[in-house]
């Protein structure tokens, strides 16, 4: 068998220790129930994916009711979830894999049919450029402490359903970057203005979560971030913010950065002429006793292997675990030519994917969802 450097365990600066660098990306499967309690679908399809892998992040679970930015999301809004949330992390925390709840709010990125007739929320009234983005409401002060309470809360239904850790997701154009964000953020109050205060948000949801931790865990609790390191909107975030978001985390006990990159080795999507991956511009100002995990487009062995060399501690893969339950496991016995790049509709009922899920891949994510009907097949 070959010496993958993907097999090495890890320990995290809180004492944890990951069994390999294999991480489940975080996904939503939208099939929950309509309050956001976890169904039996979904709990099966995790359970086929843990066991082998270091860790497992879950999709994202909203911390509040005016967080939910799909049908069928995940809810950690209130102690009802509990039960469900336990099922989940039983499933999943196995001892070999480690168990992260992915917490977040939508913000802007919902609409009043998903929130009940309710507006959605941000940092400010901008909507989004996508088409048909409604304009949302301006929290007000007393809703941003209410959130960043929310972000605590959920984080203590998390240590008590037994998950092995939190991951605040701070990517992907939801709630914590908005308030991070130029576009979103208009606001002149202590929450917005310069950059500064663009991050007193996602600081201040980090330093609640680290407090609950101390308060309420009774065993090493993780904390990991999520973000995308740029936008294309003008004015939007740009690397060099992002650098200095990095710097400031550094300083707070966070366990792991983990950055949403469509493709893992990309360079910057905004500055054309600078071809130095984005995660190694990250790495490089990122606390040594930190590790990074990257993701994007990795599906073979060997693609992961590459991303380790190239100096990240992590690899998170996505939609090929979606595809193939049993990666690692193929890769430990040396069955690697055997894991599958390719799945037809044939295949959910044995991949425990779930029909809404199923619909989300093949319309939202078609370029990247690989069937065995399709020409295109990632290069592997
Ligand atoms: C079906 C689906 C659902 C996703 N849901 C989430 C989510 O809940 N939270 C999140 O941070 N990212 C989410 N993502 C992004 C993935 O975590 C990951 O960054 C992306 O799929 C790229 O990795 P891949 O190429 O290995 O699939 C989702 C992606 C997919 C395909």
């Amino acid at each position: 068998m070959k010496n993958w450097q993907f097999l090495n365990d890890y320990t995290l600066r809180n004492g944890v220790k990951l069994a390999n660098r294999i991480v489940m990306a975080p996904m939503t499967e939208q099939s929950s129930f309509e309050d956001g309690t976890i169904t039996t679908d979904e709990i099966e399809y995790y359970r086929l994916r843990a066991g082998a892998i270091g860790m497992l992040i879950t999709g994202c679970a909203n911390v509040n009711d005016l967080g939910k930015g799909f049908e069928g999301e995940l809810s950690a809004a209130n102690t009802d979830m509990l039960p469900g949330l336990r099922r989940l992390a039983n499933a999943t925390s196995t001892g070999t894999t480690k168990s992260i709840l992915q917490i977040f709010s939508a913000g802007r990125m919902t609409n009043t049919k998903i929130l009940r007739g309710e507006q959605p929320v941000s940092a400010s009234a901008v909507p989004s450029l996508q088409p048909n983005a409604e304009t949302p409401r301006e929290l007000t002060p007393e809703e941003v402490e209410q959130t960043i309470k929310d972000f605590g809360n959920a984080t203590k239904l998390a240590i008590e359903a037994g998950f092995d850790g939190v991951e605040l997701h701070g990517a992907n154009t939801y709630l914590i970057q908005q308030f991070f964000s130029p576009h979103s953020n208009r606001r002149t109050d202590k929450w917005g203005g310069s950059l500064e205060k663009r991050m007193a948000f996602p600081l201040a949801v980090v330093s609640e979560c680290a407090q609950i931790i101390k308060n309420y865990a009774d065993r090493p609790f993780i904390l990991g971030y999520r973000l995308s390191p740029e936008e294309r909107e003008e004015p939007g975030i740009r690397l060099a913010d992002t650098l200095e978001l990095v710097k400031a985390l550094n300083e707070t006990p966070i366990d792991y950065l983990h950055i949403s990159l469509a493709d893992a080795k990309a360079p910057s999507i905004v500055d054309k002429t600078d071809p130095e991956p984005v995660f190694a511009k990250i790495k490089s100002v990122l606390s040594t006793d930190l590790p990074l995990i990257t993701v994007g487009h990795v599906a073979s062995p060997d693609q992961a292997e590459s991303i380790i060399e190239a100096g990240n501690d992590f690899v998170a893969i996505g939609r090929e675990l979606i595809r193939e339950p049993h990666w690692l496991q193929k890769v430990q016995n040396g069955d690697e030519d055997s894991i599958r790049y390719t799945i037809s509709k044939s295949d959910m009922a044995e991949l425990r994917i779930t029909r809404p899920l199923w619909q989300f891949l093949v319309t939202a994510f078609k370029r990247g969802f690989p069937l065995s009907t399709d020409e295109h097949q990632i290069q592997h």
